[in-house]
């Protein structure tokens, strides 16, 4: 099984809708794919039209060893299931924080839905706490949404720094960018920079309507619009986030 962290300094950089349509992409390519969704805004359950509702909440998830069959849903995706969020979830850095043994929380539930899954993509609120501290040590990548704007990649440069610093190897993060805008100039401008300047993956996601609408839609977007750019772009994103992961 591999795990993958849609992860961020930032929020509404677009984590949730990436994570959704990469894990529509990794089913229909044939992958046993589940969205863990671990943000208590439940984004990403929504997106694929799971009711946001955690049976037993994060303290059940996190604190016990268990069968979490029960507690997983399936989407209107073939072969893509979720584990929900739910605002039980914000508890998650206080129980992790607390356990005896904090790098064994997530494990755990990895451990416990490895053998029915291919790939897992978890869906992280923003911000660096003690769930995102042990998520590191447990994950194949970190995928990083970064808007092309000064201040993003400010946080991305601070984000990477505190990742390293948790003892991850710097290969582990895989920024790639988002909400592209080609209209703006600054937007084109800092692209090419980060081209030639930066270790991102090479797609690029635009600022897309097809992408704004998935929370209304419920669908994924490359399954809803696959036509669209933004398609283009995450089926890109896929290609080399699998070639990362070693899948077929
Ligand atoms: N490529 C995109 N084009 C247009 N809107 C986007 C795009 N990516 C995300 N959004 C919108 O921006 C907002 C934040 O996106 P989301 O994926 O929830 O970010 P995060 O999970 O990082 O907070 C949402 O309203 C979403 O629909
Ligand atoms: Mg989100």
């Amino acid at each position: 099984m591999h795990a993958v962290a849609l992860t961020a300094l930032k929020g509404g950089v677009g984590k949730t809708s990436t994570a959704v349509n990469l894990a529509a992409l990794s089913a229909l390519a044939g992958h046993r794919t589940l969205v863990w969704d671990i943000d208590p805004q439940a984004g990403a359950t929504a997106c694929l039209g799971v009711k946001p509702k955690l049976r037993g909440g994060a303290q059940r998830l996190l604190g016990s060893d268990r069968d979490l069959t029960g507690s997983i849903r399936r989407s209107s995706v073939e072969g893509l299931d979720v584990l929900p969020g739910d605002y039980s979830l914000r508890e998650a850095d206080v129980i992790v924080s607390g356990s005896r043994r904090p790098r064994r929380t997530f494990r755990r539930v990895l451990a416990a839905v490895g053998k029915d899954y291919d790939v897992v993509l978890i869906d992280c609120p923003p911000g660096i706490g003690a769930s995102t501290e042990v998520l590191v040590k447990a994950v194949d990548l970190l995928l990083i949404p970064v808007v092309p704007a000064p201040l993003d990649l400010r946080a991305l440069d601070r984000f990477a720094e505190v990742i390293v610093d948790l003892g991850a190897p710097p290969e582990l993060l895989a920024p790639f960018l988002s909400q592209v805008d080609r209209r703006k100039p600054l937007h084109r401008k800092l692209v090419e920079e980060v081209r030639t300047t930066r270790h991102f993956l090479a797609a690029a996601i635009p600022l897309s309507s097809a992408v704004e609408r998935m929370p209304l839609e419920q669908v994924p977007t490359v399954v809803a619009a696959p036509r669209s750019l933004a398609s283009v772009a995450l089926r890109d994103l896929w290609a080399e986030v699998s070639e990362r992961l070693g899948l077929d």
